[in-house]
């Protein structure tokens, strides 16, 4: 950080409440991969669209596809993966939108930094529950069965931890519940959080 000197902006967040009509949050999704992330995200995503709320989607496969596709699966990658997408994540919440983000997130560590860069007001931990047998059982990728022969390293469940969250803001058992129910209740909790 030597002979780095941010600038202050004449626009702060009070300004785009305003101009936004609500405020920003950072939902962030966490569990396995095939526990229904990206699923839920993209209806809830759609049901807060058509609420007049501003809103961004972001994935863990596609921001490995372009801002991380340098990074790979080892624990070290992976956090920097997520230390990366805290940044990014803290910038589309200064932008004062909804900010939805999957990622697997497997550690407790990087969700609590996470927290601690975007902010306790801003940050809304979402954990999408569902049984490893279960999500195997889905594969719709078909990593499971790859990753069961050997063929992907470190692959989350079999040969690399998730740790659960211990004390997210929502709790959901997505084996339980269709995706549709799974958004219509984060939107319930969301949006006393964003209104103004
Ligand atoms: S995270 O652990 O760093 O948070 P992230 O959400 O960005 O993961 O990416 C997970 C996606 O990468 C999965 O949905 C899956 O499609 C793909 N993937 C490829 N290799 C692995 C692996 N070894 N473990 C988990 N997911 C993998």
């Amino acid at each position: 950080m030597e002979h780095i000197h941010p600038h202050e902006h004449a626009i702060g967040p009070q300004d785009r409440i305003l101009t936004k009509g609500h405020k920003p949050l950072a939902v962030w999704l966490s569990g396995l991969s095939g526990s229904g992330k990206s699923t839920i995200a993209s209806v809830l995503e759609k049901k807060l669209l058509e609420k007049g709320y501003h809103t961004f989607l972001l994935d863990g496969d596609n921001t490995r596809s372009g801002l991380n596709s340098d990074l790979g699966f080892s624990d070290d990658d992976r956090k920097e993966n997520l230390r990366r997408l805290s940044e990014l994540n803290r910038l589309f919440v200064d932008a004062g939108l909804i900010v939805i983000s999957a990622f697997i997130s497997p550690f407790e560590s990087e969700r609590k930094l996470a927290r601690s860069k975007i902010g306790d007001e801003t940050f809304f931990e979402v954990f999408v529950d569902c049984p490893l047998e279960v999500c195997e059982l889905r594969d719709p990728k078909g990593l499971y069965r790859k990753a069961r022969k050997g063929e992907i390293a470190n692959f989350t469940g079999i040969s690399s931890p998730f740790e659960r969250p211990s004390t997210p803001d929502v709790h959901i058992r997505s084996d339980k519940l269709t995706p549709e129910e799974s958004a219509d209740k984060l939107v319930e909790v969301i949006v006393p959080r964003i209104e103004l």
